[in-house]
């Protein structure tokens, strides 16, 4: 079956099948009075409508609509249960994220909710999550494990992913996050991460990556680098929660271990910069998060790109920190809060995303060969992904040729 999107105001994407770093991450190509031809589930044209020669089956009016890549959010924490909304309140009325921690809520809190929770209501949260995610555009996430902090319900959260990517509109690509905090009923938690829980998820394949939460008081740099490398050992690629609420050299120790990303970053000293700015580690940026925790602090983002780093942008969607599954938010606050580029931002989204997912050959931009991942805005060119603040420009979305929205 093929496909013809007709009447565009225009087609914005990044181009390439690795990450755009740097200067270049500002470099679109924007074709203005073109076409898109999809074939089954890759894009297999591009262009001018008069140069293209495929036979066509169906044709789609797009009335004006500026056709992006669909978004890639790499890094969520989609499979939990239950809200932190009083939490929320509290903080509004002057608690911290780290008050409410030491008070017993936090993290703590989402894990005796998704510990409670069958595994069935864990399959429908994230189904629920990945339908609010594919409304606003997003047609690859990463979903993380993390509230289970055992054995059982570290697996029980990855399995709930597995079983919910087969009826997901968004492909979810599963990260073993054991390491997210330390559970009150095992007091050698390292060890039951690194001798049953990695080896467990690695038998059953239940992960591609492996993260660790590497902050003060949490997950040290020696015990997060123990668990990734142990992870390495399986075949487990590493990301790393860096330097989010304190420095803990988390950056460098990220481009030490090779790993895909190192996130959030508010934190980052000019020596974990330049450690990014000179690896293949994507510096994977979460501004949402600032902005919910109401933290005048943000990652970084132009010393990064100014070095010549490769950024990436994500949700972190989570009940504690960043309760959204918006990446137009997440836009809007890298250009707004961050002083990225609209240009920049839009490559952060998409490709530079897809590349730390390890999916940046299949997906990330549109470009004959590609999944056919896209996504149509209700604007007349890609600059109103900022300007057209607050609202969702998403009109359709379509993933590996199937249109899910
Ligand atoms: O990415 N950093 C740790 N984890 C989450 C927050 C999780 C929560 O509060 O439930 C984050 O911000
Ligand atoms: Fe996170």
């Amino acid at each position: 079956m093929s496909l013809l999107i007709r009447n565009l105001s225009q087609i914005a994407t990044p181009a390439g099948r690795t990450a755009a770093r740097g200067a270049a991450m500002r470099s679109l190509t924007v074709h203005e009075n073109a076409v898109i031809v999809v074939d089954g589930n890759r894009f297999a044209y591009v262009g001018p409508e008069s140069g293209c020669t495929l036979s066509i089956d169906e044709d789609f009016d797009a009335r004006g609509a500026c056709a992006i890549p669909g978004f890639v959010d790499s890094h969520t924490h989609i499979p939990f249960a239950g809200f932190r909304e009083s939490e929320f309140n509290r903080r509004l009325q002057g608690e911290t994220y780290a008050d409410i921690a030491a008070s017993g809520g936090g993290i703590a809190s989402t894990v005796r909710a998704t510990r409670a929770a069958p595994l069935e209501e864990l399959v429908i949260n994230v189904l629920a999550r990945a339908a609010t995610m594919a409304r606003y555009g997003t047609t690859t996430a990463e979903a993380k494990s993390g509230y289970g902090l055992s054995l059982e319900h570290e697996l029980k959260q990855l399995r709930a992913i597995r079983a919910a990517s087969a009826r997901s509109p968004v492909r979810l690509v599963p990260t073993c996050l054991a390491a997210h905090e330390f559970p009150r009923d095992d007091d050698d938690y390292v060890t039951t991460i690194v001798e049953e829980i990695l080896p467990a998820v690695a038998r059953e394949r239940l992960a591609v990556f492996n993260d660790a939460f590497v902050e003060r008081g949490v997950f040290t740099r020696a015990q997060g680098e123990k668990v990734l490398r142990a992870g390495l050992e399986y075949g487990l690629v590493p990301r790393l929660h860096a330097d989010e609420l304190s420095d803990t050299d988390g950056a460098a120790l990220a481009a030490d271990l090779g790993a895909a990303s190192a996130d959030h970053l508010m934190y980052v000293s000019d020596r974990g910069v330049d450690a990014l700015a000179a690896s293949a580690t994507v510096a994977n940026l979460l501004p949402a998060t600032s902005f919910f925790l109401m933290s005048p602090r943000y990652a970084p983002a132009r010393a990064l790109i100014d070095k010549g780093g490769a950024v990436s942008l994500s949700t972190d969607c989570n009940p504690g920190s960043s309760m959204t599954e918006s990446m137009q938010t997440v836009v809007q606050l890298a250009t707004l809060q961050m002083k990225m580029t609209v240009e920049e931002s839009l490559t952060a989204a998409t490709l530079n995303g897809a590349y730390s997912l390890r999916l940046s050959h299949e997906t990330g931009s549109i470009e004959p060969g590609k999944r056919a991942d896209f996504v149509l805005l209700d604007a007349p060119s890609y600059l109103h992904l900022v300007y057209h603040f607050g609202v969702n420009l998403v009109s359709a979305v379509w993933r590996d040729g199937k249109r899910v929205v």
